[in-house]
C-alpha cells in the first residue's frame, strides 16, 4: 500500500499512514458533468482524460484550512470590489446573510425591524428567526419601502430598517437613509433581487450599514444556493463571521479567547462551500455583461410600448441604477389587469400578475400566515412573548391597502439579458396588441 520511498521508523507500530487515493477526486468531478449537461461525446472525452490523470489531488471543498487558494475567498474579494465595500462575507443563502446581518447588529428578543409589505418572505421570516418582531410597512409606486411610512412606523423598539431593492430596481435610498440618520438606526439593504444595481452611482449593498445578497437559482447571479453580506464596518463583519461559522474556523486563532467582548457567541453554520464559491466567482465576473444585456433589452421593449388608457410604468428611484431584469406596468384597475395579463400571455409575452387574490404567494405580506398569526417554533412563544400583547404590531391581511392596490394593478414582464432585438420587438408587439384589446 505505501509506495513512497520515504524512510520509515520501523520501531513504531505505525511507521507511516498513506498515501491514500484522494477522498474527493475524478469521480466527483465527473458527476458535475452530468449537472452541466455536457453532450455524451464531451462527457466521454473528459471522462477519459480525468481517469488517465494519476496526479489528480482532488479538490478541497472546505473554504478554510484549504491547501490551495480558496475560491470562496476569491469570490468575496471580487464581490467587495464589485460592490465597493471593505468587507464581504460569503454565506450559503441570502436568508443566512439576513440572519447574520441582524445578529451582527445585536438584534434579538423585544426588538422591532421594519420590513416592506412586498418582498420575499425571507426578509421578514429572518427577523422572527432572530427572535425579533417584523413591522410590516407599505411600499410606494416604486414597489419598494415608502420612506414616509417607515418614519411613521418607528417606535422605541425599532432596531433596523430593511429596504428591499425589489424586482431589480433600487429602493429610494435617499429618503430611507435620511430617516435612518435622523433616528440613529442602521439600514440593512436586501439586495437579493438586484445584485449589481446601483443608486446614484453607488452599488446597492454599499449604501446602508450592511447589504445582503442572494445567489440562488432565480437571481441575477446564481450558484445554486449562495449569498453574501457586505459592509464597511469591520466590527459588524467580525460579528457576522461569528454567527456564520460557530465552529470559529474563520478566526485567525480558532480556539483563542475573544479579542473584544461581543466577538464570540453561539451561532450557526452558514459557510459557503468551494463548489458554490467557484461558480459564484465566475458569475460575479459576468455582472457587467449581464447588466448590459438586461438594460439593452429593457430599453428596447419599453420604448416600443405604445401609450394606452390608464397605463403607467413602475416608478424607478434611479433609472440608471435599475438592473432591468423586468418591466413592471400598472393598469387602471384590478379588473383590467388580469385580462391584460392573459391577453399578453396569449401573445406569447412572458408576463405575470403580481397579486392574484386566489393565488398564494410568499412575496406578499397578506400570505405571511406565520407572521400574521404570530406562529412560533417553541413553547416559549418567542419572539411574540418578549413584548406585552398590547404592544405587539396589529397584523391583518388588510393592513397595507396601498401595497395591495398597487400589486393588484401590476403586470410584470420578464426581461432576459440574452434577448435578441427581434425577441424584444415581438414582446413589445404582443404587449401593444394585448393592451389594445382590453383598454
Ligand atoms: C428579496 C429577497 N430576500 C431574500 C431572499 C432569500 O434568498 P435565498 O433564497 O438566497 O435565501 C430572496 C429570495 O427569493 C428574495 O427575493
Amino acid at each position: 500500500m505505501a509506495t513512497a520511498k520515504k524512510t520509515e521508523d520501523t520501531t513504531k507500530a505505525v511507521p507511516r499512514l498513506g498515501p491514500y487515493p484522494t477522498k474527493i477526486g475524478g469521480e466527483e468531478l465527473l458527476e458535475l458533468l452530468d449537472l452541466w449537461q455536457f453532450t455524451p461525446e464531451t462527457k466521454r472525452q473528459i471522462t477519459e482524460l480525468v481517469r488517465a490523470d494519476r496526479q489528480l489531488q482532488g479538490p478541497h471543498l472546505f473554504r478554510y484550512y484549504n491547501p490551495r487558494p480558496s475560491k470562496v475567498e476569491a469570490a468575496e474579494k471580487a464581490m467587495s470590489g464589485l460592490i465597493g465595500v471593505k468587507h464581504c462575507l460569503a454565506v450559503n443563502s441570502c436568508t443566512s446573510a439576513l440572519v447574520c446581518a441582524y445578529r451582527a447588529l445585536g438584534i434579538g428578543a423585544g426588538d422591532e425591524v421594519i420590513v416592506p409589505a412586498y418582498t420575499f418572505f425571507a426578509t421578514a421570516a429572518t427577523v422572527v428567526a432572530s427572535n425579533a418582531i417584523p413591522v410590516i410597512v407599505d411600499v410606494d409606486d416604486s414597489l419598494c419601502l415608502d420612506p414616509a411610512a417607515v418614519e411613521k412606523a418607528i417606535t422605541k423598539r425599532t432596531k433596523a430598517i430593511v429596504p428591499v431593492h425589489m424586482r431589480g430596481a433600487p429602493a429610494g435610498m435617499d429618503g430611507i437613509l435620511d430617516v435612518a440618520q435622523r433616528k440613529g438606526l442602521p439600514v440593512v439593504e436586501d439586495v437579493a433581487q438586484s445584485g449589481g444595481g446601483s443608486f446614484h452611482g453607488k452599488r446597492l449593498g454599499s449604501l446602508g450599514t450592511l447589504g445582503c445578497f442572494s445567489f440562488d437559482y432565480y437571481k441575477i447571479h446564481a450558484s445554486g444556493e449562495g449569498g453574501f453580506v457586505t459592509t464597511n464596518d469591520e466590527w459588524l463583519y467580525t460579528r457576522a463571521q461569528s454567527w456564520h461559522d460557530t465552529a470559529a474556523c474563520w478566526r485567525p486563532d480558532r480556539f483563542g479567547r475573544e479579542r473584544q467582548p461581543g466577538e464570540l457567541f453561539c451561532g450557526e453554520n452558514y459557510r459557503m462551500s468551494e463548489l458554490q464559491g467557484a461558480v459564484a466567482l465566475a458569475q460575479i465576473r459576468k455582472t457587467d455583461a449581464m447588466l448590459a444585456g438586461y438594460r439593452r433589452a429593457h430599453r428596447r421593449i419599453k420604448e416600443a410600448i405604445e401609450p394606452a388608457a390608464g397605463l403607467t410604468f413602475r416608478r424607478v428611484s434611479d433609472e440608471a441604477g435599475d438592473t432591468c431584469i423586468c418591466l413592471i406596468l400598472f393598469l387602471k384597475d384590478a379588473d383590467t389587469t388580469p385580462k391584460a395579463m392573459h391577453a399578453m400571455q396569449a401573445q406569447g409575452v412572458p408576463a405575470g400578475g403580481i397579486y392574484d387574490q386566489k393565488v398564494r404567494d410568499w412575496h406578499i405580506y397578506a400570505y405571511w400566515d406565520h407572521i400574521l398569526e404570530k406562529k412560533h417554533a417553541a413553547p416559549d412563544g418567542l419572539p411574540w412573548s418578549a413584548v406585552p400583547e398590547s404592544e405587539l404590531p396589529r397584523y391583518s391581511k388588510e393592513m397595507c391597502p396601498r401595497t395591495l392596490d398597487l400589486l393588484s394593478r401590476a403586470i410584470m414582464v420578464d426581461v432576459h439579458w440574452q434577448y435578441s432585438d427581434e425577441d424584444c420587438d415581438n414582446i413589445a408587439l404582443g404587449i401593444n396588441r394585448a393592451l389594445k384589446e382590453v383598454t
